[in-house]
């Protein structure tokens, strides 16, 4: 019932701490199944997707210990195959990589197929050819996928992905870690978080090679054990606050990044007339002229990040000319258009091109979330927009951004967390600052 009010007109300035990669973290939770021993893991983004994958972990009998807001420590000593989970993994997309990870710990795994953000069909055929390649017997039926190695142990194969899956690229990795023997996985997708998943397994005791290249190696091991990880700065926060400073103006430093990971954001942003300065482990963006336009089209990294293109194409509402945008990802991501419309974008789709004919200004409108990045879209489109904009349906916001509002309004933006009660006679609402 939550929303979020924002009032635009405001640029943004000061520093904003980016938190830890969303989309490594939930592949190393359920990857901390197999270890033997604690595995405390630090820079953990605080968003709902993490926690539904430590609470599955403590369904599972693992120990699950908060540290301190960012850290955690995850004993999976005794850890066992549990029914009970099945509510939460069929609520996140990322459960599918327990089906690597139980096969890997137990020999056989039990789960639901993944829920996540909806834009079309999201197959999962690449992570079961894998699984199948390594030996697994898989049954799925009723919403429920039942996996089984062949004499209790995966045995080491060489995977060619038909198609450049990130999902499948990691649950095959997993899987092999505690396999007999070595897998090869070809055609391998080479995002940041795939190489991320990689140094944290091996810091536990796992042989991965090739990370960040399209052929992964992984020489099976008999047992990892615990330490210590650090995960790495969430690129598409980072790429989301550039954006927003891209569409709002103003000068923000974006700190605890790599500047490596954001090239092809900082690209695309400095054609617009965006200024973009690279540290260490910052960057600064600063937009004060006149946006200009550019086309965009998304492919797996280094290549720009379907997971930007809904932040972008906000940003390219607001430039001169026209744009084009081409989603080579996935099949149906351009729902949140229609929300666009409503705050005065003229935008042209046709599959999965948009055409997106630059205006002077958006004016604020009651729109919604329709998945993660949608919803982190419309947030922009409110920052830069004249007059209010309600936000409706901002769990899935909540899923992939630790405390969004509190970050923006540091950098002086006008948006507040609205809390309704599910009761309707009662019309009072609750606001925090988030
Ligand atoms: C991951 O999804 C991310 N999710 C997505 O981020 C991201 O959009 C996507 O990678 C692409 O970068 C997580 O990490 C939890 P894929 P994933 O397998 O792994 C096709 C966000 O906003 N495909 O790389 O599910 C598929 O249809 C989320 O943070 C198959 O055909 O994506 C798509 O066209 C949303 N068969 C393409 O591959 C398969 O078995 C890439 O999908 C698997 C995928």
């Amino acid at each position: 019932m939550d929303k979020y009010i924002v009032k635009g007109g405001k640029k943004l300035f000061g520093e904003v701490e980016i938190s830890g990669a969303k989309n490594a973290a939930v592949a190393i939770i359920p990857a901390a199944l197999m270890v033997n021993g604690v595995c405390r893991i630090e820079n953990l983004p605080q968003i709902s997707d993490t926690d539904k994958l430590l609470e599955i972990l403590s369904l599972m009998g693992a120990q699950v210990r908060l540290v301190n807001k960012t850290t955690v420590d995850v004993d999976c000593t005794n850890v066992y195959l549990s029914d009970e989970i099945f509510e939460l993994t069929k609520a996140i997309r990322a459960s599918y990589y327990l089906i690597g990870s139980m096969l890997g710990r137990f020999g056989e795994a039990r789960t639901t197929m993944p829920g996540g953000c909806n834009f079309g069909v999201r197959p999962i055929d690449q992570h079961i050819k894998g699984m199948k390649a390594l030996g697994a017997t898989m049954n799925i039926g009723n919403g429920l996928i039942c996996a089984s190695a062949r004499d209790g142990r995966l045995k080491g194969n060489r995977v060619y992905l038909d198609k450049v899956s990130v999902g499948a690229t990691i649950n095959i990795m997993i899987a092999a870690v505690l396999a007999k023997g070595q897998t090869v996985i070809e055609n391998a997708a080479r995002e940041p978080h795939i190489v991320d998943l990689a140094n944290f397994l091996n810091s536990m005791g796992a042989d991965v090679r090739g990370a960040g290249t399209t052929t992964i190696k992984v020489r099976g091991v008999e047992a990892l054990h615990g330490g210590t990880y650090a995960l790495i700065p969430d690129q598409i926060e980072a790429g989301t606050y550039m954006a927003a400073v891209a569409a709002a103006g103003g000068e923000v430093r974006v700190t605890n990044v790599i500047p490596k990971h954001l090239d092809c954001i900082s690209a695309k942003l400095v054609e617009m007339g965006v200024e973009i300065e690279e540290g260490d482990d910052y960057v600064t963006v600063k937009r004060d002229a006149v946006l200009r336009h550019t086309n965009v089209k998304t492919l797996p990294y280094p290549g720009f990040p379907t997971d930007m293109q809904p932040q972008i194409s906000t940003v390219l509402c607001l430039a001169e000319g026209t744009s084009i945008v081409t989603e080579g990802v996935w099949d149906n991501r351009f729902k949140y258009i229609n929300e666009l419309r409503k705050m005065g974008a003229e935008i042209h789709v046709d599959g999965k091109v948009a055409v997106i004919e630059g205006v002077s200004g958006l004016t604020g409108a009651p729109v919604a979330a329709c998945d993660l990045r949608a919803g982190a879209a419309m947030v922009i489109a409110g920052l830069c927009a004249e007059g209010t904009t309600t936000i409706e349906d901002v769990e899935y916001i909540e899923r992939g951004y630790q405390d969004i509002v509190g970050k923006l309004r540091k950098l002086g933006a006008d948006i507040v967390a609205v809390t309704e009660p599910n009761d309707p006679a009662d019309k009072t609402a609750t606001a925090s600052a988030g």
